[in-house]
Parts: structure tokens; sequence; C-alpha cells
């Protein structure tokens, strides 16, 4: 995954400054989850992904090989179509569908979006070698530029959201999301979109406070990449990680928390910490059926269909432009 932010180098580095400096020296200090996403953090993201705790890969998976006849009846009408997946990664989900698809023998281009090169062609690489008469035709930028092309292409396009990426945003970061993605398609493309649902509260907390403490370093790997990149001197033995689940909301959200009073120096700046102060890290939000009724509803979607595991944790959704 990379930070799809689609501007030049410099402009993303002087960014990047700006953001974590403004955000810790709010009142209520965060960071930016998208900056996760440095070499380390893909390893970790990587790692994370093939845990028991992170149930969410398994459950979308187990989506795909139980339903892939009726996810491939509903996105396709027998004409030509495009599946755009907007934050690809390794593919490693997506091949059980595209797999699949080809079999049956669909016609259709897949089009990977991502910032980042190496990431598109690993991806490419992977993909040819268990599927080698598949049509890829990867776009190196970010979701807004790919999106751009969508409504002047002359196929019907099927856009993958998946691994509940639509979490990370807020209820209304998302669906401001939605609403300006949902602008750009045509009458007859789709929104295929993997959601987290809520469930046992415990089950999601474990998946965001994982035994071997992977995630607590995919957090922590934010500090060091401030270190390295901003002449930092975050020390991250003085910070721990907790994750808070509220079921009411759906929203569980990681926060780094100071554990002394401490000051530290971030490029010009110094950020004073007091004990116990927190950094809101990130926020994966679960979804129930009402909620994403009145999600697809505010940003301009009507629901199709959805597909579920068997457990009903997990759900991938396909929407149309009303
Ligand atoms: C990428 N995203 C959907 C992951 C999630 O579940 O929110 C990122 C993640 N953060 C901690 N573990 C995984």
């Amino acid at each position: 995954m990379g930070t799809n932010n689609g501007e030049s180098l410099i402009d993303s580095i002087s960014t990047f400054e700006e953001d974590i400096i403004s955000g810790l020296l709010s009142t209520k200090k965060s960071l930016p989850s998208k900056y996760f996403y440095d070499e380390r953090g893909d390893e970790l993201f990587q790692q994370i992904m093939h845990l028991d705790e992170y149930y969410l890969t398994n459950k979308e998976l187990e989506i795909f090989n139980r339903h892939k006849q009726g996810i491939l009846d509903t996105i396709s009408d027998g004409e030509p179509f495009r599946i755009i997946e907007l934050g690809a990664g390794d593919g490693l989900k997506t091949k059980i569908l595209l797999k699949y698809f080809m079999d049956q023998g669909a016609k259709f281009t897949y089009r990977p979006v991502d910032i980042s090169r190496n990431v598109l062609e690993i991806l490419e690489e992977n993909l040819l070698e268990e599927i080698p008469e598949l049509n890829i035709q990867s776009f190196e930028g970010d979701y807004f530029e790919a999106l751009e092309e969508i409504s002047e292409s002359p196929e019907r396009d099927i856009v993958f959201f998946l691994g509940s990426n639509i979490g990370n945003f807020s209820k209304e970061e998302a669906v401001g999301f939605l609403s300006s993605l949902q602008e750009y398609l045509k009458p007859g493309d789709l929104l295929f979109m993997g959601v987290d649902m809520k469930k046992d509260p415990a089950a999601i907390l474990s998946a965001y406070n994982d035994s071997r403490g992977i995630t607590k370093e995919f957090n922590l790997n934010l500090l060091d990449r401030i270190n390295a990149e901003l002449s930092a001197d975050f020390k991250r033995e003085n910070f721990m990680h907790y994750p808070y689940y509220n079921p009411q909301t759906g929203e569980c959200r990681s926060y780094l928390i100071s554990t002394v009073e401490q000051e530290v120096k971030v490029s010009d700046e110094l950020i004073h910490f007091r004990a116990w102060e927190a950094i809101f890290m990130e926020i994966s939000k679960k979804y129930d059926e009402v909620q994403l009724k009145k999600l697809a509803g505010e940003s301009g979607f009507n629901i199709i269909t959805s597909f579920q595991d068997e457990m009903k944790w997990f759900s991938d959704v396909v929407w149309s432009k009303e």
C-alpha cells in the first residue's frame, strides 16, 4: 500500500512534515494513519494480514471462495468490463476472484491502482505467474486520478475497494470519499467494497492488539519514521499502544500514549507531552446493516446486494450509482 496522495516527492515531503507537526501541535494530538505505510510499515501490514487474530483477511477470503459465482453474476452482464482496484496491495485475495472469472471465460481488464510503482510491479509479477493470460493495466497514481478516467471509459467499470479500507475513514470522511467516488461512476458502473461488521468487541480488540505485538510495532513504526525523516527524537519506550473499541459507534481507535511527561523535538518544533497524554493514530470503523444503509444513502449509492462469510463478521457490498 503506497501513501497514495499523488504529489511529487518534494510536495509529499513538505506535506508529511506539515501534517505531522500540525497533528502534534493540536490540543488533541493525532498523527495521520496514511503515513504508516513506508517500506517497514508495508512489511508490518503484510505480517498483520497473516495473523489469525486479524480475522479480516481470512473472512474476506472466505467470502470470495464461497460466493465467487454469485459475485461474478452480480458484476458481469456478459459484456467486457474493467475491475479498478483502489489500493490493491499484494492482490492475495483479489487473485481468487480474478482466477475464477478467467476460468469462467469472463472478458475483463484488471486495473490495480497504487501510488507506488514498486507495489504494482510486484503485484503484476505475482498475478501473471498464476494467471498468465490475465489482462493487467496497472495505474500508477492516486485514487482520484484513476477515477477521473472512469467517466470517460467506454467499458463498464467495477471499482473494488476491499479489506475494510473504508474503515480507516471516520463516518464524515467516508461520506465525503464515497460521494466523490460516486460522481465519477457512469450509469451501470458498480462499487464492490469490503466492510468489517460489528461483532464481539473482544474479537475486534484482539485484531488491533495482537499477542505478538505486531500492531503495536506498526503504530510505533510511525514514530521511527518521523525520527528518520524529520530529525525527531521520539523515544518509543516512552509510549504505549492502546486500542479502544466503542460498540455503539463501531469505532476502533488506536492511540499511542505518552507514559511520562516529556519533550520531543520534531524538525524545529518542541512538542510537550503531559504524562498519559494520547496521540490518536488510527480509526478502523466497523459497521452494522443500519449504518451501512445510511452510508450508501448519504453518499448517493443504491444497495444492490452483499456477500457475507458464515459468521457474518465481514461483508462485501455491491452498490450502484443512484
Ligand atoms: C488497512 N486497514 C484496513 C487496516 C485496518 O484494519 O484498519 C490497517 C490496520 N491497522 C491496524 N491493523 C491493521
